[in-house]
């Protein structure tokens, strides 16, 4: 059969497949004949295929759809998986784009974390702070020299260098070439047991099951029976809220934070037992502030070498971040009694993506 693309107007004017180009997400339409129609502006993420010229009448009713789906008389190809990974590239790698040195201007010294330490006290240091996190995730999750760990999303890799230290095995991935080899700098010159991949997290397949999972950061993982993840990161209060600024200039593209009652709800759904979940929200203002006056600090040599844009930029995003009023920062401790993670994490999937 030969494929071909062809124009919108060989579609009937009812139905569902008349409804398709109205929506603002490109995709195709294959029609029975085997032609393609292209809908929406931009490369196609979906397919709908339509059996029969009846089929691509199919009213715009839930019973309809679900019907002709059943009888076979539609069908629907969604790759969500390569979508959300392309997105995670292009947010994480537009942000990262500046080089560890402008990073390391305004975090802490010590692990350089890019993300909340744990404050005992509003007068500490971030180093100390940073420090303060480590233990207590280390403490959480039990960890004993010989444990494998993997780190999802290892920034500059404090967990390689805390838990490294302390013998633990630390598995990293990152999305971003220069923070891979800053990890692999440190596992070689401090001799650390561990190792790095520049992969999205959604594609990692372990060789052997991980005894914990440690996420400063954005996104879920897969430890074995009987193991915990710790994970820490920034929550809406509503989905779907960022800003256009931040999705123009902070992380670019499609993305939506964590609500903390969906990511509770999937997990208790799935077979998870929650263990523990602590407000950040200080510790994260905190954290927040500490780095915008080291910005601020650094404003002459951050101008020199990346541009007053670049500057200015951070200086919006950090101190918009220790004001922002919708941002809930939590620290979850979570355990997997069963095993049955990798089905609950491709839900998860669909909780921290959306397309505008
Ligand atoms: C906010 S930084 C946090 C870094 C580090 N965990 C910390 O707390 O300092 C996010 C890190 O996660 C990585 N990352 C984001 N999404 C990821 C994904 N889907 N898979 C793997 N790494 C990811 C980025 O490349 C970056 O290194």
């Amino acid at each position: 059969m030969t494929i071909e693309t062809t124009s919108q107007r060989s579609l009937p004017r009812t139905g569902l497949a008349a409804l398709l180009p109205q929506l603002d997400i490109p995709g195709s339409i294959q029609l029975p004949d085997g032609t393609i129609v292209k809908v929406g502006a931009g490369e196609p993420i979906y397919r709908v295929i339509f059996r029969s010229a009846r089929a691509l009448r199919t009213p715009m009713t839930e019973l309809s759809i679900g019907r002709a789906y059943l009888t076979g008389e539609i069908d629907f190809v969604y790759d969500y998986l390569r979508d959300a990974t392309k997105m995670n590239a292009k947010a994480i790698g537009e942000h990262y784009s500046r080089s560890d040195d402008f990073y390391l201007t305004f975090i802490d010294k010590r692990y350089r974390m890019y993300s909340q330490g744990l404050f005992k006290s509003q007068d500490e240091s971030i180093e100390d702070a940073s420090e303060h996190k480590m233990e207590t995730m280390f403490s959480s999750l039990g960890l004993t020299p010989g444990m494998r760990i993997l780190d999802i999303g290892g920034g500059w890799g404090g967990v390689t260098q805390y838990c490294g230290a302390r013998g633990v095995h630390v598995t990293t991935l990152t999305l971003t070439a220069d923070s891979a080899r800053f990890i692999q700098s440190l596992i070689t010159e401090g001799n650390l047991p561990g190792e790095v991949f520049l992969q999205d997290f959604f594609n990692h397949k372990p060789q052997k099951p991980y005894d914990h999972i440690v996420i400063f950061g954005p996104c879920l993982g897969t430890p074995g029976p009987g193991g915990k993840m710790y994970l820490d990161g920034s929550a809406a209060v509503t989905k779907y809220s960022p800003s256009a600024f931040t999705r123009e200039y902070i992380w670019g593209g499609t993305h939506t934070f964590f609500t903390l009652q969906d990511v509770i709800r999937e997990l208790l759904y799935h077979g998870f037992e929650i263990v523990d979940v602590a407000r950040e929200t200080t510790d994260y203002q905190l954290t927040m502030l500490e780095w915008a006056k080291r910005l601020d600090a650094a404003k002459e040599t951050i101008i020199a070498g990346w541009g007053e844009e670049t500057y200015r930029l951070f200086r919006l995003f950090l101190w918009a971040e220790r004001m922002h009023s919708s941002r809930i920062v939590y620290r979850r401790i979570i355990s997997s009694p069963n095993g049955r993670l990798l089905k609950g994490l491709a839900h998860l999937r669909c909780v921290e993506c959306y397309k505008s």
